[in-house]
């Protein structure tokens, strides 16, 4: 049987004095409980924590004076490297023989850790591994004291869906925290139809020149609105990358995520500067006599011991971490742990570390009793379910000079809302007009990511579409049909579609081009869509989408006759031009004078005094009009007979 290996002998009896104001002396026996804490202290989130869970040791047992147990904290620095934590926790296991880790803080450090804690039977605790991709369901000792950064999924999407944005960009970090929130965004997105055309991958070892690069590239696919989920050290250069990009102006949109806006204040205001303008969302800290005294005491306490740290707010983490040491000893007491060790496995085959770690004695028991543990924490009610922090509202921020302004708040059975707390029942809501209108980059309140609607600007048919330019403002004016059924149409749809439209012209306000050109600026993504009396042809719809047409194909015109024109007598003689009515007249002469040619010598009809000849002649001529000729048997005038017909009946007509 091999002999456990020990540095310290365990357990620790210390005497202690207490209640010396009664003037009785208490010696009580007390367990001294070996915690691990491992954090990489050379970071924000470490720094924090560790001056808060000291506090929180001692805050809990001035308390708690008639406790039996005493958590004693072993704090190994992990900086951020894996294989550091790895065997910062297996030096806490094999030599502290501690009955739980506090940590690891980053969710890297966090997937192989939970494994060893598993193996041993020893809760890990973490405060700071948000990633998703972790969870107790993989390892039954892994619990986390964080809100899980999928529960922020739906209030990211409510945000995206208030403000109506159809496309959005991840930027996120390559790593297990960045890459482990991804899935979960491109689910939510997708149950809003909201498109991810592109997600934006940045590996920590990214230098700026390479960041640049990412950012213009985005630029050029004309992207404006932006999630970014990183870290704070990497956030804050891709901020100031972006905005030396001069994409922090008017028309972008920023979002970023609880793990970015917790930690603004360490930042610098440098980077402060470059951040105006951004949305950002957080965990909600409900406001507590408690919270505001040990604010102060902490800020003279930290101010004193780390005078050179960045740190000036207490911040979600620190609170978090507060209020993880107070789960532990509680649960520790009501555990009722005495001093244990870790049970060894025989060693006689495996000689490697890892595998002769052996199994906490206490592990089960302390294991429960943590995640049944339930109080008023610093952070709010402390309460886990399956193993995780259960997720409370969340503030959405928008950061303004050094500030950050609450805009609004949004819970999970209400959505978006102004105010946290107001009674009655209210339904989910994600409309823009719950939260306070927040100021945009470039320090604009208007609303960024607006659909481009080119509109053709043409001479003639101006009831289909009309651009015309406020004398006042300088600003377009669009007006007809079309623009009145795109109109109606954006505003039956169940969500908001900010719009604007933009006519397609040059410089001169002169037309840019065809139909055709107007389209293809489609392609070029320079306008979103475009709305006109655009014909719907084969070779348009291989690079455009085409509504169904809404109006009948062709053009008829209905006119209004002049007035003028409808009471003149001769408007009769309309309907034949001048020439043909000559061509008439000449014909009906021409008749009568080859007739009386061939007539007037035979038939007596025709003779008589100039005058009266010249009156048989025309009379005959009128009276082809009405009577039939049978007994003409030349063949000219059967010529002539069926086209002087036409014209008569012609004129006829048109008299009618
Ligand atoms: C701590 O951080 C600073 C600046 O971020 C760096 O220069 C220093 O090397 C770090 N120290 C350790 C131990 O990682
Ligand atoms: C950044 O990294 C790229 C590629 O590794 C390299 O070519 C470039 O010189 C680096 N830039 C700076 C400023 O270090
Ligand atoms: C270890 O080995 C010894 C003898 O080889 C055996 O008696 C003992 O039960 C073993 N212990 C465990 C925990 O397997
Ligand atoms: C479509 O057809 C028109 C007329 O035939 C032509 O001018 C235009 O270039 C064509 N467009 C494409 C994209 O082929």
């Amino acid at each position: 049987m091999a002999i456990p290996k020990q540095k310290f002998t365990l357990p620790f009896f210390t005497l202690l004095l207490v209640n010396l104001w009664s003037n009785q002396m208490v010696i009580m026996a007390m367990e001294s409980i070996p915690i691990g804490v491992v954090l990489d202290l050379n970071s924000t989130v470490g720094e924090m924590a560790e001056s808060c869970m000291s506090m929180a040791v001692s805050d809990f047992y001035a308390l708690n004076v008639d406790f039996k147990t005493r958590l004693a904290l072993f704090t190994r620095d992990s900086s951020s490297d894996v294989v550091a934590a790895t065997s910062s926790v297996l030096d806490l296991m094999k030599n502290d023989q501690v009955h739980a880790i506090i940590g690891p803080q980053k969710s890297s450090q966090a997937k192989f850790v939970i494994e060893l804690g598993g193996k041993a039977e020893v809760p890990i605790v973490s405060f700071s591994a948000t990633s998703p991709t972790l969870s107790a369901t993989q390892s039954k000792y892994f619990v986390r004291t964080a809100q899980d950064d999928s529960s922020q999924v739906k209030a990211i999407s409510s945000i995206v869906q208030a403000y109506g944005w159809r496309e959005i960009v991840p930027i996120y970090e390559d790593t297990e925290y960045g890459n482990g929130l991804v899935p979960f965004l491109l689910d939510a997105f997708q149950e809003i139809d909201t498109r991810v055309p592109y997600g934006s991958r940045i590996p920590l070892y990214f230098n700026d020149t390479q960041i640049m690069s990412e950012l213009h590239k985005l630029k050029e696919m004309k992207k404006s609105i932006f999630l970014v989920h990183m870290s704070a050290s990497l956030g804050s250069r891709l901020f100031l990358l972006a905005k030396d990009a001069g994409m922090m102006s008017e028309g972008y949109a920023w979002l970023v995520t609880a793990g970015l806006s917790a930690l603004l204040d360490p930042l610098g205001s440098e980077v402060m500067d470059s951040m105006q303008g951004v949305l950002g969302i957080k965990p909600h800290i409900p406001s507590s006599k408690k919270l505001e005294s040990f604010k102060s005491r902490w800020r003279k306490k930290f101010t004193i011991s780390k005078p050179q740290s960045k740190i000036n707010e207490l911040n979600l983490f620190g609170l978090w971490a507060y209020d993880t040491v107070w789960a532990i000893a509680m649960a520790v007491e009501k555990a009722g742990i005495v001093h244990s060790r870790y049970v060894k496995p025989n060693t006689s085959e495996s000689t490697v570390d890892i595998a002769a770690l052996g199994k906490s004695e206490t592990g089960p028991r302390l294991l429960s009793s943590i995640l049944s543990t339930r109080f008023q924490g610093l952070g709010g009610d402390f309460h886990l379910a399956g193993g995780e922090r259960v997720p409370s509202a969340f503030e959405i921020l928008n950061l303004i000079g050094k500030a950050e302004r609450v805009i609004g708040y949004w819970t999970p059975e209400r959505g978006l809302s102004r105010n946290l707390y107001t009674n009655g029942k209210i339904a989910y809501s994600t409309s823009k007009n719950k939260l306070k209108e927040p100021i945009w980059p470039g320090d604009t309140t208007q609303q960024p990511k607006r659909l481009r609607i080119g509109v053709p600007l043409k001479t003639g048919f101006n009831e289909f579409i009309k651009v015309e330019w406020n004398p006042e403002d300088d600003k377009p004016i669009v007006s007809g049909f079309t623009r009145d059924v795109f109109v109606s149409v954006v505003e039956a749809l169940p969500f908001p579609l900010p719009y604007e439209f933009i006519p397609f012209v040059n410089k001169n306000k002169q037309s840019a081009g065809t139909y055709n050109d107007l389209l293809e600026q489609i392609k070029l993504k320079n306008f979103d869509a475009a709305v006109g009396d655009i014909t719907i042809i084969a070779n348009r719809s291989t690079y455009v989408d085409f509504t169904l047409p809404f109006s009948e194909s062709g053009i008829t015109m209905v006119v209004l006759t002049k007035r003028d024109e409808r009471e003149n007598m001769w408007i009769f003689l309309k309907p034949l031009s001048l020439e043909l009515w000559l061509t008439t007249g000449i014909a009906f002469i021409l008749t009568g004078l080859v007739v009386w040619v061939l007539e007037h010598r035979e038939n007596k009809v025709f003779r008589g005094k100039p005058a009266q000849q010249l009156g048989t002649t025309l009379w005959f001529s009128f009276s082809t009009l009405f009577f039939a000729h049978s007994n003409f048997s030349f063949d000219l005038i059967t010529l002539i007979f069926p086209f002087l017909d036409f014209l008569t009946t012609a004129s006829k007509f048109m008299l009618l």
